[in-house]
Order: structure tokens, then sequence, then C-alpha cells
């Protein structure tokens, strides 16, 4: 049960900012989700289609543990959800369709203003239980993030490749557990991803296959997208790259993160208008010895700016959100 005790290492973090400043939103409404009808609906979904559009005051839904068999979508003119789990191991929304790394998503936010708290993602069609290496795989994500300001907290992302599509807006992943092989955190998201637990399962793939961590998207030296890894945590089975560029001007940054032997020695798959860093990473593979020459030894300055929780926080939307 390693993942369990590094999640409660883990945990200590997060909430020494979360206290500090203004105060946060409180929860009007909490509907309850509950498989054996024991809430207000059975249906995560239809609890969202409850909400009316356009509400602007936080709605908490909480999901009891069970395994949710659904899509979930999470509509623009729906803004202000809490979405609660019993914990990661407990409340899982699934499903398994492929094919489209949008449209097969299992759980698609479109609205600003989101909370999510101990519940995991899961997109099942590479994603089996048993260890087997997987033939046929393909875009099937667990999620699709397409909203400005989310945060999710304590949450899973189980799938194999595209698992979490962090596709646009600002979004805090704390403590989350993702699980994939090929670009299986991809996007044009502007995201912290802290004290997070990255399990990469090449070993799914067969001998053939290539993992790739990241596949992140920024377009232009003036987008204000990239991925920032700070504190996480990458085991699994390798060899696997941090990332490939999936446009010309990707940015990703390692940052005081735990690197198992797994990563490929060169580290990275791309080309030059690239951003790619490592920072002050450990263990076995953090070694930069064979790492390719293009690697970005960034200036102290910009290091800070973009480890900052105030890359992404510049209204300090996280700490206004509900905490509880
Ligand atoms: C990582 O994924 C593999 C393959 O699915 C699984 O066997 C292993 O338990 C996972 N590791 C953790 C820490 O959850
Ligand atoms: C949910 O169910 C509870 C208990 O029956 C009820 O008090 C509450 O008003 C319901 N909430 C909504 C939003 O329907
Ligand atoms: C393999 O994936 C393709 C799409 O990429 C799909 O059409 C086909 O049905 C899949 N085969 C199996 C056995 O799942
Ligand atoms: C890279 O980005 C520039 C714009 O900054 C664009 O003109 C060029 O076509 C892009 N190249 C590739 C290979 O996408």
């Amino acid at each position: 049960m390693e993942y369990l005790q590094l999640m409660v290492y883990f945990t200590l973090t997060p909430f020494l900012f979360l206290h500090v400043s203004k105060a946060e939103e409180i929860i009007s409404t909490t509907i309850t989700v509950d498989l054996f009808g024991k809430g207000n609906f059975t249906s995560v979904q239809k609890a969202i289609d409850s909400i009316p559009s356009n509400n602007k005051l936080w709605t908490r839904i909480h999901v009891t543990a069970g395994i949710y068999r659904e899509k979930v979508e999470i509509p623009p003119d729906k803004p202000y959800i809490v979405l609660q789990g019993e914990s990661s191991r407990l409340t899982f929304i699934q499903w398994g369709e492929f094919g489209d790394s949008g449209r097969s998503a299992t759980f698609k936010l479109y609205a600003d203003n989101f909370v999510a708290r101990d519940i995991t993602f899961e997109n099942t069609y590479n994603h089996m239980l048993s260890s087997d290496v997987v033939t046929n795989v393909t875009w099937a994500p667990a999620a699709l993030i397409q909203g400005d300001k989310a945060a999710f907290y304590r949450c899973g992302f189980l799938g194999l490749q595209d698992t979490l599509t962090d596709w646009q807006g600002r979004h805090f992943f704390n403590t989350c557990y993702i699980e994939g092989a090929i670009d299986f955190i991809w996007g044009g998201g502007q995201s912290i991803y802290q004290d997070c637990f990255i399990n990469v399962t090449k070993s799914r793939l067969g001998a053939s296959g290539t993992a790739y961590i990241t596949a992140q998207s920024r377009e232009s030296e003036e987008d204000p997208n990239g991925f920032v890894f700070k504190y996480c945590a990458i085991r699994g089975s390798g060899p696997a790259f941090l990332g490939r560029a999936y446009r010309n001007h990707s940015r990703v940054v390692f940052y005081q993160s735990y690197f198992e032997n797994i990563i490929a020695p060169k580290g990275w798959d791309a080309w030059d208008t690239i951003t790619f860093s490592e920072v002050k990473n450990i263990g076995p593979g953090a070694d930069m010895l064979k790492r390719v020459k293009w690697v970005k030894h960034l200036p102290e300055k910009t290091l800070e700016k973009l480890v900052d929780i105030s890359f992404i926080n510049a209204e300090g939307w996280i700490e206004n959100q509900p905490s509880y």
C-alpha cells in the first residue's frame, strides 16, 4: 500500500496556503447521489441536470461510495459545483468509450469554478484490471478538463492513453493519482500538479510501445499555459519520456519531484522552441547525464514564476473555493 502511504505523506503541504487570506465561499445546497436510492438521485448526471442554469451559488454534489457507470458532463452554464466523493478508492465515475479524446471522456468539465474531491474518474476501455498487455490502445480519456478555475483534491484518473486531457483553463491538481502510458497528461491547460502520484503503466504496452507522460500543447510564446509538476512522485514501469511536444511552444517543468528509475535517459522527445525543464528532482530516474541537450535551464526568476502557485492563482480563486 505504498500509494496510500505516499498520499498520507503528501497531504500536509496543500493546507499551508489554503487558510491564508479571504473568506471562502460557502455552499448553498447539497445534493446527494447514492447508487442505492438513499439520496436525491442515483446518477451523478441527473444531479448536475437538476442545478439551475447559470446558478451563482456553490452547490455540492455528494456522491456516496460506489461505481457509477455513466458518462458525466458539466456544461458551461453549470458553474460553482463541488463534486465530493467518499474517497478516491470508494467513489468511481466509470465508463469505457474510445476513439475521440474529447467525446469519449468519461468526465467532461466545460464550466468554470469547479472543485472535485475524493473521487476517481476512470475510462475502462484500455484500462483493464489485469496487467495483461493491451494490444489495441486508443484515445480513451478518463477526464476532459476545459473550464477555468478548477481544482482537484485527492482524485484519481485511470486510463492508458490520454487519461487526463487537461485541455484549457487554470487548474490545480493536488494529491491526485494519475495513471497511464501514452500522453496521459496532455493538452493546453495552465496547471500545477502538486504532491501528485504518477503511475506509468508502460508494461501494459508490451515491448514495442513507447511511454510519454506529458504532451503539452502551448502554441505561442505569449500563451500563458503549461504544466508544472511540483513535489510529485513518478513510479511504475518504463522507460517513459517525461514529455513530447504536442505543439511547438510546449512547456513542462518538473520541480523537486521524485523519479523512479523508469525515465528514458534522453528524458524528452521534441524540438527547439519548447520549454522542458527539470529542477532539483531526486531519485534514480532524475540523473540528467544523458538528457537531450536542449533541456532548458530556466533563469531563477522565470522558474520562480512558474512553480509558484500564482502561476495559476492570480486572483486568489483557489483559497476562495469552498474547502470542505
Ligand atoms: C500502477 O499500475 C500498475 C498497473 O496497472 C498496478 O499494478 C500498480 O499497482 C499501480 N501502482 C500503484 C502504486 O497504484
Ligand atoms: C435531497 O433529499 C433530502 C432528503 O430527502 C431533502 O431534504 C432535500 O431537500 C433534497 N435536496 C434536493 C436538492 O432535492
Ligand atoms: C480496436 O480499436 C479500433 C479503433 O481504434 C476499433 O475500431 C476496434 O473495434 C478495436 N478492436 C477491439 C478488439 O476492441
Ligand atoms: C510553430 O509556431 C509558429 C508560430 O509561433 C508557426 O509559424 C509554425 O508553423 C509552427 N511550427 C510547427 C511545426 O507547428
